[in-house]
Formats: C-alpha cells, sequence, structure tokens
C-alpha cells in the first residue's frame, strides 16, 4: 500500500479494495486528519505510528512512540521458532519472550502454538502497556505474563524453567545509533542500542538462558546484519550448545541464530 492508502484506510477503517470501489468523499474531519498525518510523515515520523498499528504474522498490533514498530525479519524469527516447537510435539509449550515491545512474538507464539503459555519481559512500563494491549486485542490476555523487569537480574531470579527463550534484543552497535534514518529515530534508543559491537545483550542471555531453559529447550535470537558469524561463536565456544543454525530473512541476509540445549 502507498502511504496514502494506508492513512486513507486508517481514517475510514476500510480495506484498500474498498477505497477504490467504493470511492468516498472525505469529510472536513476526515480531511484534516489526513492533512495531519501527511505532515507527520513529512516530519519523519514512522507511518505505523501515525496511523497507530501495525500487521505482524497476519495479527494486527497496536503501536506508538515508546516502543519498537515489529519489521518483516521478525515474522521469519517467529516463523522458525513455531516450527522448530511443532516438530518437537510437546504437550504444552512455556516461553520466555525477551524484550517483548508490541508483545509480537510472546502474542503471535500463544496464537500459532497449542497449549502455549508465556511470559513477557521488558524493562520499559511503554512497551509493556502496548505489549498487554496487543495481548488483549488478540484474545490471549489470560495466556501470558507480563513481567516489567531488567533481563540482566530476572533470568538470576526465576523459577520458571521454559520450553523456548526467544528475543529480539538491541543489537545496533553504539557507534551506529547517530546514522540510523530519521523513521528509525522516532523509536526508542532502549530498543535499539546494543553496546560498543551491539552483542552486550547475547553475550549475558546466551549463558543464562541455558539456566532457565528445559532439557531439549530452544533459544532463538535475531540478530544484526553481519553479526551471525560471531554470534554462532559465542553460543559454540561459551555457551555449550547444540545444534546451532542460522536462518536467513526473506532478503537473504543471516538474520536468526537458534541453538538447543545440550544435556550436558
Ligand atoms: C529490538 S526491541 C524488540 C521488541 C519486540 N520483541 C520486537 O521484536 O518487535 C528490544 C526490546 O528490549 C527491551 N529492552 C531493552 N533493554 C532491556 C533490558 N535490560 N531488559 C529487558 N528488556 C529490555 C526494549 O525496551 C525493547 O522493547
Amino acid at each position: 500500500m502507498t502511504e496514502d492508502e494506508l492513512f486513507l484506510t486508517a481514517i475510514l477503517n476500510c480495506s484498500r479494495s474498498a477505497l477504490y470501489v467504493n470511492p468516498q468523499v472525505l469529510s472536513a474531519d476526515q480531511q484534516k486528519r489526513l492533512d495531519k498525518m501527511r505532515n507527520q510523515r513529512r516530519l519523519g515520523e514512522p507511518v505505523q505510528y501515525i496511523t497507530g498499528f501495525t500487521e505482524f504474522f497476519g495479527h494486527r498490533f497496536e503501536v506508538g512512540p515508546g516502543v519498537l514498530i515489529p519489521r518483516p525479519e521478525t515474522e521469519v524469527l517467529a516463523d522458525v521458532l513455531i516450527r522448530a516447537l511443532k516438530a518437537q510435539d510437546r504437550k504444552a509449550y512455556f516461553i520466555l519472550d525477551i524484550g517483548t515491545g508490541s508483545g509480537c512474538l510472546a502474542v503471535t507464539l500463544v496464537k500459532e502454538l497449542p497449549n502455549c503459555r508465556a511470559v513477557a519481559l521488558d524493562v520499559s512500563s511503554d512497551a509493556l502497556n502496548y505489549a498487554r494491549r496487543n495481548a488483549e486485542i488478540n484474545g490471549v490476555m489470560e495466556r501470558i505474563e507480563f513481567v516489567e523487569r531488567d533481563v540482566f537480574w530476572f533470568m538470576d531470579e526465576t523459577l520458571h524453567r521454559f520450553d523456548a527463550v526467544v528475543s529480539n534484543p538491541p543489537y545496533i552497535p553504539t557507534c551506529s545509533m547517530h546514522h540510523l534514518p530519521i523513521d528509525v529515530k522516532h523509536e526508542p534508543e532502549l530498543a535499539l542500542e546494543g553496546g560498543a559491537d551491539g552483542l552486550h545483550f547475547y553475550r549475558y542471555i546466551a549463558p543464562a538462558s541455558r539456566k532457565v531453559l528445559k532439557s531439549g529447550g530452544v533459544l532463538a535470537v535475531e540478530h544484526g546484519d553481519g553479526q551471525s558469524k560471531e554470534l554462532q561463536n559465542l553460543f559454540a565456544i561459551t555457551a555449550g550448545w547444540d545444534k546451532i543454525q542460522s536462518f536467513k530473512d526473506n532478503a537473504g541476509r543471516s538474520r536468526i541464530v537458534m541453538a538447543q540445549k545440550s544435556n550436558s
């Protein structure tokens, strides 16, 4: 859809095809809203913040300032993990989503997997408010526990044992933060910056996840373009994982690493 189509479908609460099948003259209020949206866009605000929602894995997610907009590559992360867990054929699944943001991963996983529950963890209360809202509009509120906590504390404290840990942590190296496109600069720094080399979170999450996973449990993470080799080494050398696999996004770039907790 073009940006104008996105704005108009949001204003008129209709599908793209309805714009052309039943063309409507905008009321004065609707025209004012459209002008405002176009102006916000000219100032670089992301389209999804302006319309207030986006789609992820075919489901609707509300977004706005204070929360990361779910990306297509994260749909690949969800897909890879859903396939891996379905292949394990467990009777029920209990998943930890680290840095849940809008809740796109936690909500999608509990919707797509049978008997699945999740803990959705984030240090940001703004993000968690969106995640709760998104769980509500997707009808899975009662299957997700929302925890406002720093992951660096949570992993030591929790008594839960999970079938899977999933995370799309902040992974942009500090020195690249100044060069982000203007849209991305509107998104929270807390969701983006991953330390000097972008790998700060993985160095902690990889070993810490082993402690909270059940035997045979799976860790699946998204990472930045160009970080795959280093990340696979990190898993292989420091954390002691089996079946370390890398997956590409739809543009053919390696963006996901998945590993299984070894029994040793
Ligand atoms: C890249 S965003 C991912 C959001 C969402 N999972 C997605 O894929 O769209 C990373 C998230 O991690 C959260 N975060 C940053 N530092 C954290 C920390 N120390 N503990 C827990 N969450 C953190 C941010 O608030 C943000 O929501």
